[in-house]
């Protein structure tokens, strides 16, 4: 029986635990695979009561498993399901509890793996090179290699990739310990912190780095780098001194940014180590590296401290949009910042409790995923009622109070796992305390089992609106049809200012007139604009307008970007003004998209091969 606690792991964890991970994988670009073994060390938990051990994978081709150097009897089961198929290796004479076991995998993954997504030379921006990369959240490095696919395992890891390519990976690289090996070479990394294999990554292609902190670099197309350093250079120090201050001292030795072809799917991923990030930041006006606050935040809360399921991946994602809001208002020196960014995710939370309907499952702060594919349960719910709950911790005790339990949670629970009750008994440990027996009546009010498994949206709080405000009263101007625009209405504004705006004109019971909308992306240069967060906002103005002008430029940028936080939100809306488009757009880009993307836009659409589960 798999344990509960994950219900999307079929591995019997609670019987053996990975403790260490060896991979050694050639990357085939001419047959988009990888190929190799996989060496697992697991620990038994129990007294030769377990005689095989489970793992979680998903279409791999395993030709081999050895245990302890000695061949063994292995199967890979049929499919079940979003989960995969299991692969169960016999023990025979099971393990004393504390022994640790050796599993040798031998394996290539196939065309079917979703983790990764290989792009021929003609689909990168200098053509010299193929390039690959994985993406393994939330559960698919189990199509890479057959592991304890749970977040509630975590393991060190050793990585030796053979490449013709440049290699980067979520371990640190070993100095001088890249081998030659014929036309390849081959890279090592190590990951001394433990990490659950959702955190397991590597990317290959021409890739090219550069400083852009103490002890940051960006890395990424020759051609790209000036720009990505200059985009992030003057931030990322600054982002971490503010993270450092809230929390403690960065664990992980180096944080760095690997900035993608157009394809990756989300706007970042937070790799350890090694960010991965989508080049839509790269927007050169320094207006969308928010997402690296973001991703550097999870560097405590997810990758150090992590939520032991998908059902509680608001722990990861909750705290890591508090964290990075804190950063955003240290940063500017000035609180707004930090509401300001709230009541843009606001307008998202409400967005999806809309979408889903105020009842649904996926609108739980903790979600049921019995049978659930954790893909399809993904939105902005995690993200914005998590961060809801923990800022509303935090006004309930105070910011002076909350600061302290920030570092005492986090050094209590890092290396480790947790669900929603760890997290509600740490809280009321914490302020258990003496000298802080004032709070009890309130923090006895806290209703954790509503604050859980409530549906819809949380309770609203008093927004700062200091920086929204002109947002607001330009929209407003919008209403009167006879508005007369200026460059100069937008131009000393900040990027997430226009799109407030944006989103509140979107928002109109009586959208623009065609007229209206194409003055509107002209005046305030959105239409041709390089950053593709307001490109994307001002098409959907447009559409909601049924500005036909403005849709074959959403094709193109359809074609351009694959960020599924653009691609899903684009497609939806194309295919309601013009279904045939959207269609002919999708046939067209398919190979461009990445697989995850792929799956899920296809059911958006309501078109294609359903997904093979
Ligand atoms: N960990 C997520 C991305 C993710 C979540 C990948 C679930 C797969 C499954 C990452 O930290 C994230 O939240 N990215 C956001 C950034 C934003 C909130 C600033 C994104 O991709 O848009
Ligand atoms: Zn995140």
């Amino acid at each position: 029986m798999a344990p509960v606690r994950d219900p999307n792991t079929l591995s019997n964890y609670d019987q053996w635990r990975t403790k260490h991970t060896t991979v050694n994988f050639k990357v085939d670009f001419a047959a988009k695979r990888l190929r190799g073994s996989v060496i697992l060390e697991l620990e038994s938990q129990t007294d030769k009561s377990s005689n095989e051990i489970i793992l979680d994978s998903n279409y791999v081709e395993v030709s081999a498993i050895k245990l302890n150097s000695a061949p063994s009897q292995w199967v890979v089961k049929d499919h079940t399901g979003p989960n995969g198929s299991p692969v169960h290796v016999a023990v025979p004479n099971g393990a004393d509890k504390g022994e640790v076991v050796k599993l040798e995998i031998e394996l290539a993954t196939t065309d079917k793996c979703t983790a990764l997504q290989w792009l021929t030379p003609a689909q990168t921006s200098n053509k010299k090179a193929p390039f690959m990369f994985s993406q393994c959240q939330a559960i698919h490095a189990r199509s890479i290699f057959p592991c304890q696919d749970t977040p509630d395992v975590k393991s060190t890891y050793e990585f030796n990739i053979r490449s013709p390519h440049v290699v980067v990976a979520s371990g640190v690289p070993v100095p001088s310990a890249t081998e030659d090996a014929g036309e390849d070479k081959v890279y090592k990394f190590q990951q001394k912190v433990p990490i659950p294999s959702y955190l397991f990554a590597v990317a290959s292609g021409d890739i090219a780095s550069a400083p852009i902190g103490r002890c940051s670099s960006v890395a990424t197309g020759p051609d790209e780098l000036k720009a990505s350093q200059w985009e992030l250079q003057d931030d990322m120090d600054k982002f971490l001194d503010a993270a450092e201050k809230i929390v403690f001292p960065y664990q992980w030795g180096e944080y760095n940014v690997l900035v993608l072809p157009p394809s990756f799917p989300y706007g970042g991923m937070e790799n350890p180590i090694f960010t991965f990030a989508t080049p839509t930041i790269i927007s050169g006006d320094r207006q969308n590296i928010d997402v690296i606050a973001h991703e550097l935040a999870h560097s405590w809360s997810g990758n150090l401290v992590t939520s032991c399921s998908w059902e509680h991946f608001w722990l990861n994602e909750g705290w890591t949009v508090y964290l990075e809001r804190r950063i955003q208002a240290a940063v500017h020196k000035n609180d707004a910042y930090f509401d300001f960014s709230a009541i843009i995710g606001w307008k998202h939370l409400e967005e999806a409790v809309e979408g889903f309907g105020k009842d649904h499952e996926y609108t739980k702060l903790s979600i049921k995923h019995d049978g659930i594919d954790p893909d399809d349960a993904f939105s902005s719910v995690p993200y914005e009622k998590g961060f809801h709950f923990i800022w509303s911790l935090d006004r309930l005790v105070g910011r002076d109070n909350f600061d302290k339990f920030i570092p005492y949670y986090f050094k209590k629970w890092q290396n480790k796992s947790l669900d929603s009750y760890d997290f509600k008994d740490t809280f009321l440990e914490f302020f258990s305390a003496p000298e802080y027996a004032g709070l009890k009546e309130k923090i006895a009010e806290i209703d954790w089992e509503g604050r859980f498994y409530n549906p819809g949206l949380p309770p609203k709080p008093e927004f700062n609106t200091s920086l929204v405000d002109v947002c607001f009263q330009l929209a407003n101007k919008w209403r009167q049809k006879d508005y007369m625009p200026s460059p100069s209405d937008t131009s000393s504004w900040t990027g997430n200012q226009v799109l407030v705006f944006l989103n509140a004109v979107q928002d109109f019971e009586e959208p623009l007139t065609v007229e209206q909308s194409q003055n509107l992306g002209k005046v305030y240069g959105l239409a041709d604009s390089k950053n593709v967060e307001l490109k994307a906002a001002y098409y959907q103005v447009a559409m909601k307008a049924k500005d036909a002008s403005s849709y074959p430029g959403v094709a193109e940028l359809l074609g351009n970007v694959g960020r599924m936080k653009f691609v899903r939100t684009l497609f939806r809306s194309l295919n309601k003004v013009d279904r045939d488009l959207a269609l002919k757009t999708f046939e067209k880009n398919r190979d461009f998209y990445h697989p995850i993307c792929r799956q899920l836009v296809e059911k958006d659409l309501g078109v294609g091969e359903m997904k093979l589960s």
